[in-house]
């Protein structure tokens, strides 16, 4: 609903200059000393919306915002002759650099995911960088009454590896990446994503518990050729689960491109499960691995640590559970 009444407001304001302004060339003037309720306002925003420090990525909401309010408030003074050497030199653009609104001074463009203006003649929100295009987002649940936002999205969404070995998910990450640090001279070493050997993403954790728990172990790996996943148990030499009823291992493509997960589940645990467990990831170009350990209590072993809150675990149901056993 903001957005829409602000929108309109902006436009309406683009329509008033183009029709008063014929032939002027567009401009953009320094901030006369503000108007007296400008003043208080933008005394208000620099206030108020003062973007936190943010150290990745930009954040992607006060500080273009207040540039949209900062623009309204200089429409509103129109274009003034341009006079470039006046124009604050933007830094730190990881979108790259547009003209403002009155063609005159160099400001900082919108990232990928920052809203923007649908209407070339409008200007609250900014111009997309380089490779990106103002697009309406259809993500949003529109049934609940949102309304779609036109966001910055990037043209291609092609992977590439990087001169410096890292692959990108797309041309808009890397220049993004480039202009973050401009001394590492980063270009694009070739289309598709950078082979490599497979690299633990999220290894799986040491894990405690009582007999008759279940346990699982996860393991997200990356690699390029995708990489295959085998768990393995320190003195054993086959890999798991072999013919072991209560193990089981499963495989999933994601959650990001180019890797996959592995778990391993050990039902009903008892202490000859004890031990440690390796998650072994491979490709053609090499493997890795990653340990974890298995410790296994008994009832009584746990009583002994004082632990109160796993004394709940119910002894009927292991004590079931034990006979069912296969060993
Ligand atoms: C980037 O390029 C410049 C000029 O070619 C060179 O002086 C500099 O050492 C390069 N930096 C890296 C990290 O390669
Ligand atoms: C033990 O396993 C149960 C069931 O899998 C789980 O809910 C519990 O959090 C585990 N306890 C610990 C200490 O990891
Ligand atoms: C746990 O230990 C307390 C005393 O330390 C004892 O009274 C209780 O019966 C024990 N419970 C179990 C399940 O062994």
């Amino acid at each position: 609903m903001f957005v829409v009444l602000v929108r309109a407001g902006c436009r309406q304001r683009a329509d008033a200059l183009s029709a008063g302004s014929q032939g002027f060339p567009v401009i953009m003037p320094p901030p006369p000393p503000a108007a007296a309720l400008a003043l208080p306002l933008l005394l208000l925003l620099l206030v108020v919306r003062t973007p936190p420090p943010t150290s990745a990525r930009p954040s992607p909401g006060p500080d273009y915002l207040r540039r949209g309010w900062l623009r309204l408030l200089a429409e509103g003074e129109g274009c003034a002759p341009c006079r470039p050497e006046e124009c604050a030199a933007p830094r730190g653009c990881l979108a790259g650099r547009v003209r403002d609104a009155c063609g005159c001074c160099w400001e900082c463009a919108n990232l990928e995911g920052q809203l923007c203006d649908l209407d070339p003649s409008a200007h609250f929100y900014g111009r997309c960088g380089e490779q990106l295009e103002c697009r309406l987002d259809a993500g949003g649940d529109l049934s609940r009454g949102e309304v779609p936002e036109p966001l910055c999205a990037c043209s291609s969404q092609r992977p590439l590896c990087g001169s410096d070995g890292r692959t990108y998910a797309q041309i808009c990450r890397l220049q993004e990446a480039a202009r973050a640090q401009p001394d590492a001279n980063l270009t694009v070493a070739h289309p598709g994503p950078c082979e490599s050997e497979p690299q633990i993403v999220s290894q799986p954790h040491d894990i405690w518990n009582v007999t008759g728990q279940d346990v699982i172990f996860g393991c997200e790996v990356f690699a390029y050729p995708m990489a295959s996943i085998e768990w393995r148990k320190d003195g054993l030499d086959i890999p798991l689960p072999g013919d072991d009823p209560h193990i089981s291992v499963q495989f999933r493509g994601g959650p990001q491109r180019f890797e996959v997960t592995g778990w391993l589940q050990i039902q009903d645990v008892r202490p000859s499960d004890e031990g440690v467990y390796r998650c072994l990831a491979r490709n053609s170009l090499g493997q890795t691995e990653a340990p974890a350990t298995l410790t296994v209590l008994t009832p009584d072993q746990l009583n002994s640590t004082g632990i109160p809150q796993l004394s709940l675990v119910p002894e009927e149901e292991a004590e079931s559970e034990e006979g069912e056993d296969y060993y």
